[in-house]
């Protein structure tokens, strides 16, 4: 179907976390830290930042970038594990500091959230009203154990958008699954107040999950994956990142890796990288750009685009 990403937008927390500052406060070593999982620092929220404050900011840097204003908005999906409130939901908040009244929603598929939003905003998009917006963001840090080394050193905030409109460019095709046997590896047990991460467990499934699903959305617009030109892979872990990578045949050039300055933002790292990618020039009219997200439950999401 026809895409176009016609603006793309991030909102960063001021405050930026060194593994030295970690090193500081928790039995842990920048060394273990970047061996492990590839993270240099991550940002981190400050007091007067909220998951709904990053969602404006990134939406509002999406819509300047494609040349639209708040109210020519149709739809508005917000994609978050780590809402302000449970009632109402966070895109609430963020359509009123935006000054929005379109319909809207918040989606919780954990990691794989960012690209969940744009297979159902694409889905939206040809009977709305005006473009869709997509957006991941996280507050992580609020529901991270901070004396906990095995998950303090991992997680981030931050958050990216997209404008979604019909144009040149095109969702080529998605896959999305969810193995609900899998949640006890990754959550907030029930009546807690922290997530509790199995790591090993995770990553042990990732790679497969990663290659799979990647695969399945390339194989379903009739592409081999080795001839995606951007791959764009939740940023969680670049050990996961470079064995996925390697087995769907696409060269670590082809692979966009920024989680060693962000961490892992989940619902936001893949609208992040994307936005990222885009501003260094990496993204061209007509590239083949595959996206790959997975996380709790366990679930995933993979889209193929033909850039606009
Ligand atoms: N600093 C120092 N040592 C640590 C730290 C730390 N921050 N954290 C754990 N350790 C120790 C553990 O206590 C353990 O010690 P032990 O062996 O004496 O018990 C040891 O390091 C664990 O080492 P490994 O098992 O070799 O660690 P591993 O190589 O598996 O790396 C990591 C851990 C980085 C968590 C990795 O497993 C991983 O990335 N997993 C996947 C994470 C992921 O993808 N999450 C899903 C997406 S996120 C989402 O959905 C919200």
């Amino acid at each position: 179907m026809s895409l176009a990403l016609t603006g793309l937008g991030v909102a960063a927390p001021e405050r930026v976390v060194t593994n030295a500052d970690l090193e500081a406060v928790l039995d842990t070593s920048d060394e273990w830290i970047r061996s492990r999982s590839g993270i240099r620092e991550r940002r981190w929220a400050g007091p007067h930042e909220s998951t709904a404050s990053f969602a404006v900011e990134a939406v509002a840097n999406a819509l300047k970038a494609a040349g639209r204003t708040p109210d020519e908005v149709g739809f508005l999906v917000l994609a978050t594990c780590t809402p302000d409130q449970l009632l109402p939901h966070t895109a609430a908040a963020a359509a009123d500091a935006l000054g929005m009244r379109c319909g809207s929603f918040d989606l919780h598929a954990a990691c794989a959230g960012f690209v969940t939003a744009l297979v159902t905003g694409a889905g939206l998009l040809p009977t709305s009203p005006g473009p869709v917006v997509v957006v991941g963001v996280e507050r992580l840090t609020q529901i991270l154990d901070h004396e906990d080394r095995t998950t303090a050193v991992l997680f981030a905030d931050g958050a990216g958008a997209a404008v979604l409109e019909a144009g040149d460019g095109a969702l080529l095709g998605w896959d999305a699954g969810t193995d609900g046997s899998l949640r006890p590896f990754l959550e907030i047990p029930p009546g807690g107040q922290h997530i509790h991460m199995d790591g090993g467990e995770v990553f042990r499934r990732a790679v497969r999950i990663v290659v799979d699903s990647a695969g399945a959305a390339c194989a379903r617009a009739g592409i081999a994956a080795a001839d995606v030109d951007v791959f764009v892979p939740h940023q969680a872990n670049t050990r996961i990142i470079e064995a996925a990578a390697s087995r769907l045949g696409i060269p670590a050039e082809r692979t966009v890796v920024n989680l060693d300055r962000w961490g892992n933002t989940s619902a936001a790292s893949i609208a992040i990288a994307l936005a990222e990618a885009e501003a260094a020039g990496r993204l061209h009219a007509g590239d083949r750009v595959l996206l790959s997200g997975f996380g709790a439950g366990m679930t995933w999401a993979s889209a193929l685009l033909r850039w606009a």
